[in-house]
């Protein structure tokens, strides 16, 4: 049974918890490490963790741990696996999973010296639903695909403490919630051959909004992604013979598949079993049982491409993180 160590008593790690206890995999929680042991306590007793410490360090150091789940703030992520691995610990870690390209690309290379499977925690691209659809697009039952279009915009609480809108902890909207549309947009068309955006700042200083276009060569993607504004969640693929509505799409168990005259001609319904996070967490239990380093879903080189493509808005924007400034 895979012994999970979890980093950040905070708000996704809730969801995570709870889904490990919850779905039918084969992992326990083991540990939880928090930067409060009263925190660490409170989570042991809530959620049935056999250790509880009140650093992150000594956690890492539990030499039963097999696999440590990081829930912290995105500025923190690169730190923390350096450390992790030089544990030789495997790791499945929050998205966005570094600031930048440059950050991963280090982490990924010293994850293969160290001989561990890492991946980034991108639910999405593991829902059974994105996964049919990734097939049904393939045989080309809506043509060849023209347009996607992706919106995930919400009001966050604009308090200056929140993580969101600080630049030491990785804040903005692209690396919160803008990944899912990017992400979203390379599902289905792949890699962009150009890239335009329009960003507005928050006063911090991270970027609030941002209206993306992807140019593809028979095509385009039209992305939205706000930390100001709550719009209504839209995923939408267009091809030349049709169209699909995908509800929820960063975490869907529906899809509406139309033909181009607005008939219905397939309905894809897959319930969560818990919440979604079921399936990421049983990918990661698999490559690690089998020996792999990295999976065939997520693969290595996707992580990269995407922060890749980040790197490249956040460059037109002259936006760098603090951290960046230092490198
Ligand atoms: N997959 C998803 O659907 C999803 C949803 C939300 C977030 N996320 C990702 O999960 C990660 C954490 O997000 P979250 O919403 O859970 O964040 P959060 O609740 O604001 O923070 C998570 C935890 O990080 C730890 N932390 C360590 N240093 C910190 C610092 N300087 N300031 C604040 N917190 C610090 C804290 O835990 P301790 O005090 O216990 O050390 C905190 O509770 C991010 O990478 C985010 O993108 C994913």
């Amino acid at each position: 049974m895979m012994k999970f160590g979890v980093i950040g008593a905070g708000n996704i790690a809730n969801t995570f918890c709870t889904t490990v206890n919850e779905a039918d995999v084969d992992a326990k929680l083991y540990a939880i490490g928090s930067r409060s042991i009263e925190k660490a306590n409170q989570y042991k007793e809530t959620y049935g963790f056999v250790k509880a410490y009140g650093s992150y360090t000594e956690l890492f150091q539990d030499e039963e741990i097999d696999v440590i789940y990081i829930a912290t703030p995105h500025g923190l992520h690169y730190e923390q696996m350096l450390e992790i691995l030089d544990y030789k610990k495997h790791i499945l870690c929050e998205k966005s999973f570094t600031l930048n390209h440059n950050q991963a690309k280090e982490i990924f290379e010293k994850a293969k010296k160290q001989n561990v499977f890492i991946m980034e925690a991108v639910w999405t691209r593991f829902l059974p639903t994105i996964k049919r659809l990734q097939e049904l697009v393939k045989d080309g039952l809506i043509g060849d695909i023209v347009k996607v279009e992706a919106d995930f915009c919400f009001q966050a609480d604009k308090n200056d403490e929140n993580r969101l809108f600080n630049p030491s902890l990785g804040g903005g909207a692209l690396l919160d919630v803008g990944i899912y549309p990017i992400t979203f947009a390379n599902l289905f068309m792949g890699i962009p051959s150009n890239i335009t955006s329009k960003m507005k700042k928050h006063h911090t200083g991270v970027d609030l909004t941002e209206e993306i276009l992807f140019t593809y060569p028979n095509g385009q993607a039209i992305l939205n992604a706000s930390l100001g504004e709550n719009r209504p969640l839209k995923g939408l693929i267009t091809g030349t013979k049709g169209y699909i509505d995908v509800k929820n799409f960063f975490y869907t168990e529906q899809a509406f598949i139309y033909d181009q005259n607005n008939n219905l001609i397939k309905e894809l319904h897959f319930p969560h079993e818990v919440n979604g996070f079921e399936y990421e967490i049983r990918e990661t239990i698999d490559c690690i049982n089998q020996g792999k380093l990295e999976s065939n879903i997520l693969p290595h080189k996707e992580t990269l491409s995407i922060l890749k493509q980040m790197d490249e808005l956040r460059a037109s924007w002259n936006f760098t993180y603090p951290q960046e400034k230092e490198e």
